[in-house]
């Protein structure tokens, strides 16, 4: 076997013990109202176990600039620095209001690839739209009006648009959205928070749910995209500035055209590994659960490379976690 395939292969395993190990911590804070003390949490038990693995790992997307992040920011050097050159982006509590309120779909998300093959997305927001797989290369387009979407999916689902189920975050910048679906009587599944699973939940038919559409986070926007290379379906992104401070940021971050639209290969292109870790009980994953000597998680680890999805349901002992 050729070495970069070995080590993609070992890598997969190993990012998925990453990302277990910082949904185990954000989990102890569920409940606690907590959210930055969640994140932190999660970002220390991250970065420790980042610094196992043998690799020169860069954070390309991460908890923000150095001088906002003390650990885990964009340009910080994970691993043991021996080993192969490694991007990696980065959320080590995807949803940390979810965790802090114990709500449904909160996620550690990591997905790392060779350098250079992430978009080097900053903190500002990103419009998004993605579909699942099975559908013809650009069936939506994120500068069509909503209305126009869902007919199109509609038509190529093969149903009225009444059977159609669009992704939204639960925001006010979303009503246009929400009534160009009333208008055609789709169904909106409003999410309070989290829109890496939101983007996932396209891919997945169990969760009905057709459409994801609407603005997030940009280094959001990349994980998912990342998880969408593995498993097939489609995105387009556009960054979206608030202000010159923004502006700028994305400046730094190497980007040139700010308005650029961003189809699904801009966001990750290359061989990428993605892994997330349910930190509560979710539609993609189980939440972390605690019993008196084991503690229990739900892990799901994939490749682009080979599209192999795997669900890992790992038990650990208490007393190895301390
Ligand atoms: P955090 O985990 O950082 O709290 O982010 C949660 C989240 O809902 C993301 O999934 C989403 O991309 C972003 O926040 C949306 O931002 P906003 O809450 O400002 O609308």
């Amino acid at each position: 076997m050729a070495d970069q395939e070995y080590l993609d292969r070992v890598f997969t395993m190993e990012v998925g013990r990453c990302t277990e190990a910082a949904a185990i911590a954000a989990s102890r804070m569920i409940g606690r109202g907590d959210k930055e003390g969640a994140d932190q949490e999660a970002v220390n038990a991250l970065r420790q176990a980042f610094n196992k693995l043998d690799m020169k790992g860069t954070v390309v997307i991460g908890e923000g600039e150095r001088d906002e992040a003390p650990m885990l920011y964009i340009g910080e050097e994970v691993g043991t620095g021996n080993g192969p050159d490694i991007d990696i982006a980065l959320d080590p509590l995807e949803g940390t209001t979810l965790t802090a309120k114990a709500m449904a779909n909160a996620l550690a998300v990591v997905a790392m690839a060779k350098g250079g093959t992430l978009l080097h997305a900053p903190d500002v927001y990103m419009q998004k739209i993605a579909v699942g797989p099975g559908y013809p290369d650009g069936v939506v387009d994120l500068d069509a009006p909503t209305e126009d979407n869902i007919a199109a999916l509609a038509k190529e689902k093969g149903v009225p648009t009444s059977e159609i189920t669009l992704c939204v975050l639960d925001r006010d910048r979303h009503e246009a959205i929400i009534a160009a679906a009333r208008k055609l009587d789709a169904r909106v599944f409003l999410i309070p928070d989290g829109d890496v699973a939101g983007v996932f939940h396209t891919t997945e038919s169990h969760t009905g749910i057709d459409m994801y559409v609407g603005s997030g986070g940009a280094p959001e926007g990349v994980l998912a995209a990342a998880a969408l290379r593995c498993v097939g379906g489609q995105m387009q992104g556009r960054l979206l500035f608030r202000n010159d401070d923004e502006r700028a940021r994305a400046e730094r971050a190497g980007i040139r055209d700010l308005d650029r639209k961003y189809a699904l290969r801009d966001l990750a292109s290359g061989d990428v590994i993605f892994a997330a870790t349910g930190v509560t009980n979710g539609t993609m994953l189980d939440g972390v659960k605690w019993e008196k000597d084991f503690v229990h998680t739900h892990t799901v680890v994939m490749r682009s490379k080979t599209k192999t999805v795997r669900y890992i349901r790992a038990r650990t002992d208490r007393e190895r976690i301390g």
